[in-house]
């Protein structure tokens, strides 16, 4: 199919200017995301995985991950942070690291990697590129969550409708975000659930 040329993909790397991507594309999306199924009282944590190699603490406070020049596909991810009572948590941490789209992490700088806090209904949103796959293991982003004076989470997120998904080891189905294709973009969802 070939899509039409949109104002957003003749701005290029003004993709993330212009605010929420699921306002700006409602109109060119293939279909809206289903709706989050409703937080059940008792509802499971999220699962704990190995922070990996990688990490690096004091990342700069940012929700845009994505520079101007970036290769890779562009991608929102948005959520809540959800008590096990589903009550949405303000102020909650959640510091982002990834590789980039050939699979290499930034390990001496910051780029792809970037903390933020929920907004008080509990939100969060990110916005960055696809990172690519490196050996041994699928497709992932790394985060670490932690409600304001609460416990902190580390643990890593999947896409769907990944091959290596079965391959690796560490992949668990309950770390998978929903996606949707935009003309241009993947929206990703994915809320956290915390002891
Ligand atoms: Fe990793």
């Amino acid at each position: 199919m070939i899509e039409k040329p949109t104002r957003r993909t003749v701005l290029g790397a003004g993709v993330f200017a212009a605010g929420s991507l699921f306002a700006i594309d409602r109109g060119a999306a293939e279909g809206p995301l289903p709706p989050t199924p409703a937080c059940q009282d008792g509802d499971e944590a999220t699962l704990p995985q190995i922070e990996g190699p990688y990490f690096k603490p004091s990342s700069p406070e940012r929700l845009e991950l994505f520079e101007e020049g970036m290769a890779g596909q562009p991608i929102e991810l948005v959520g809540s942070v959800l008590s096990r009572t589903c009550k949405p948590l303000a102020g909650a941490l959640l510091d982002f690291w990834q590789a980039d789209a050939k699979g290499q992490y930034d390990n001496s700088g910051f780029r792809l990697r970037g903390h933020q806090f929920t907004d008080a209904e509990g939100r969060y949103r990110l916005r960055s590129v696809v990172p690519g796959l490196y050996p041994g293991r699928t497709r992932h982003i790394h985060v670490k969550v932690q409600p304001s004076g609460g416990r902190l989470l580390t643990t890593q997120l999947y896409f769907p409708g990944e091959s290596q998904n079965r391959s690796d080891g560490l992949f668990r189905r309950a770390l998978l975000m929903r996606t949707a294709k935009n003309a241009g973009w993947i929206a990703g969802r994915f809320d956290f659930v915390l002891d």
